[in-house]
């Protein structure tokens, strides 16, 4: 796939039906097509806020084996998207989100949200949050007093690389996900997510049998990954980009989908933004739930489910809850 493959056939959706001029009394599904309906994947979207999905959701007694959630991370800016790009031509900027809460108010939303994402698991379900350093050390605590602290299961750092203007501090180049279980027992596919030991400590066990502290892993079969994880961030380059400013790499969702969830399962993103929980998901045989209040944000995602191979059967709701400005 080539670069800004989507980008620029972006012009194919633009979906009026996302946008209502009055509030929904309950989630309307939209006729836009419904996928394949003898597909195994059930893949359901929602334009709308996730209090308001999430709580409808709640009370239809979906649960999830895993919830995903990437919220604003309190940043203070504004974000952008690209739109009607035509290949060879520059495409168009438009606002996709704004991240500027004042902090508190912030820490008000969020905890409203982590609340219903920990009711919404399956009892051995497994909810992981990503933020970086503008908030994670708040939510560390939110989530330990709603889950409990013995519920913590991994603190993962997703490091990156690629250009920053700091030259008085070191240049802040990781996010971090946080990740708590539902109960005691859960979910996790450690055989799911080996991955091969590096090269020096493969030659190191070959060179004796010694070596190490008395423990000889099994080299053929792989190592669980430790919790600082590095994959690059989705760039201009790369044939996923779906021009959505804050994309994350398919390849950091499907470790956390492989790990946390096994085929059939319900998966829950509900700020989904370009769908890239969605689509990891249903390639991986699980059953994806999106949510995300900007419509810029669905069509990104519907662009790319419709893309996928097999076709998921396709349901596309919207949920609005205030008239748009
Ligand atoms: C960091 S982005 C998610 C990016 C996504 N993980 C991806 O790979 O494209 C955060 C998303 O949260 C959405 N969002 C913010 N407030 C929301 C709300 N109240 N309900 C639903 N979505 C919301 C924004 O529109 C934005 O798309």
């Amino acid at each position: 796939m080539g670069r800004g493959t989507f980008e620029h056939n972006y012009q194919a959706l633009n979906l009026p039906e996302l946008r209502a001029a009055e509030p929904d009394a309950r989630p309307v599904l939209l006729q836009l097509g419904e996928g394949d309906q003898a597909a195994r994947v059930q893949v359901d979207v929602f334009c709308g806020d996730n209090l308001a999905v999430g709580g409808w959701l709640l009370d239809q007694a979906a649960r999830f084996r895993l919830i995903y959630i990437d919220p604003p991370f309190a940043s203070g800016k504004t974000y952008a998207a690209r739109v009607n790009g035509a290949k060879g031509a520059q495409s168009e900027v438009i606002h996709a989100y704004t991240d500027d809460a004042q902090f508190d108010e912030y820490l008000r939303w969020l905890e409203a949200r982590l609340t219903l994402a920990r009711d919404l698991l399956t009892s051995d379900g497994t909810l992981y949050v990503h933020l970086d350093w503008h908030a994670v050390h708040y939510a560390k605590v939110l989530l330990d007093r709603l889950f409990g602290r013995e519920r913590f299961l991994n603190e993962i750092i997703w490091c990156y690389h690629g250009p920053s203007p700091i030259t008085s501090a070191f240049k802040r180049k990781h996010d971090t996900i946080l990740v708590y279980t539902k109960g005691r027992d859960y979910y996790f596919d450690a055989d799911a997510v080996r991955v091969p030991y590096d090269e020096a400590t493969v030659r190191t066990f070959q060179s004796s049998p010694k070596a190490g502290f008395g423990k000889v892993p099994d080299l053929a079969r792989g190592k669980v990954p430790e919790d600082w994880w590095y994959f690059p961030v989705v760039a201009r380059l790369h044939g996923e980009r779906v021009g959505y400013e804050t994309q994350k790499p398919e390849a950091l969702l499907q470790r956390i989908v492989l790990a946390s969830s096994a085929p059939g399962d319900r998966v829950l993103d509900f700020c989904c933004g370009s769908g890239t929980t969605g689509v990891v998901s249903a390639r991986a045989g699980r059953n994806p739930t999106l949510c995300d209040a900007n419509p810029v944000a669905i069509e990104k995602s519907l662009l790319r489910l419709r893309r996928l191979t097999p076709l998921p059967k396709l349901r596309v709701w919207r949920y609005a809850t205030m008239i748009p400005e």
